[in-house]
């Protein structure tokens, strides 16, 4: 069993932050969403891993996993223009061989992981296994039909007029079979190959292919607000209370990461959150499911429910939340008291 990860793609949904970043990278809890979906690959005793990149953003990719050995496992990378997640499977022809292989989306994460997954594509010996989950909005998505059995009769990519609310997440085993299907499919309305067309022509073929109601939660990054509740769902799910940092005259209370190097001083620190390496917190509030990076500083603010990439600042905003800043994005109070709301790209500055 091998590996594909979608780390390509446009990221259009969130600029500003991506056109310095891959959308992949963003980071949850102070880590790319890519490095969780990794450790899922890794914990399924998956050691061959083909990375897709884009040409934009792939030395992004590539310097954040390297040669895959922080994973134990050997990185290829695929570089492919965004014409759609067949034509990712496509591209990765040479690699993928004649291996089955499970593939995940860069930027999406489940909290089911890989490996009962595998196990039961390879009992059942099937052609085909997708995870699906129920959306209130499943026009964003591909949908798919089920019959009593479990079996996948259709699937439809983002269609008008949803025939269910069962979505398909971004984790798909496949048999060497799906190529024959990918060779079979012409591009959709908006010029992709569409890996739900690959999946409906492998089921007209009489090919096997299964489904699962996922039963856990499942992230999709693909904009500002999902990426707060990604980085709510990743801080309730990993964080345990870690305190390395020095911390004077200041309240920590719950589950809180304070990284090595970082600095609480006259503040109050309420978890779930984690602070970064050597970011530094003073005079100020932080709330939950706030993740500040490395080297961010905070001064004479209260944060609530956001993220500050690295080296970001805060200061003097009596109160920010449901916010996003890039890297090195600052923003400051001049004058009287805001409440700020803010999308803010990297090496941006805000005054209010
Ligand atoms: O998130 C799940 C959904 O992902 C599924 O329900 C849909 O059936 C599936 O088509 C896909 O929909 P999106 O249109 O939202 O996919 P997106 O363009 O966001 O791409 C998903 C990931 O794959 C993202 O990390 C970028 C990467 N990608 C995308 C394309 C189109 C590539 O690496 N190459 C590509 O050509």
């Amino acid at each position: 069993m091998k590996a594909l990860v979608l780390s390509g793609g446009k990221g259009t949904r969130l600029r500003p932050l991506t056109f310095t970043l891959a959308k992949q990278l963003i980071p949850v809890a102070n880590r790319p969403i890519l490095g969780y979906v990794l450790d899922q690959v890794r914990d399924a005793g998956i050691a061959e891993v083909g990375v897709i990149i884009a040409q934009e953003t792939g030395n992004y990719v590539k310097d954040y996993v390297k040669d895959g050995s922080d994973w134990r496992m050997r990185v290829d990378y695929i570089l492919q223009e965004p014409l759609g997640l067949a034509h990712a499977v496509k591209q990765a022809r040479p690699f993928l061989g004649g291996s089955p292989f499970v593939m995940c989306l860069g930027d999406n994460l489940q909290g089911r992981g890989i490996s009962n997954l595998v196990r039961r594509f390879e009992e059942e010996k099937l052609d085909c296994l997708i995870l699906l989950k129920e959306v209130p909005d499943p026009q964003r998505f591909g949908i798919a039909v089920l019959d009593s059995g479990g079996r996948v009769t259709k699937l439809v990519e983002k269609p008008k007029e949803p025939p269910t609310n069962l979505a398909v997440v971004g984790t798909y085993l496949f048999s060497p079979k799906v190529h024959l299907a990918v060779d079979r499919i012409k591009p959709s309305w908006r010029n992709e190959l569409e890996i739900t067309d690959a999946i409906q022509e492998m089921i007209n073929m009489g090919f096997r292919v299964k489904a699962e109601v996922l039963d856990s939660w499942w992230l999709d990054t693909g904009k500002k607000d999902d990426i707060l509740t990604a980085n709510q769902i990743v801080l309730d799910e990993y964080v345990r209370r870690d305190v390395r940092g020095n911390v004077e005259e200041s309240t920590v209370e719950g589950r809180v990461i304070v990284s090595e190097g970082a600095s609480v001083k006259g503040s109050r620190v309420r978890g779930p959150c984690v602070i970064g390496r050597a970011a530094s917190i003073e005079g100020s509030f932080i709330g939950p499911y706030t993740s500040i990076g490395d080297s961010a500083q905070v001064v004479n603010s209260a944060i609530e429910n956001s993220i500050l990439m690295a080296g970001a600042s805060v200061k003097d905003v009596e109160r920010m939340e449901d916010s996003l800043l890039g890297r090195s994005a600052r923003v400051s109070k001049n004058g009287r008291s805001h409440s700020v709301k803010a999308n803010v790209g990297d090496f941006s500055e805000i005054e209010v």
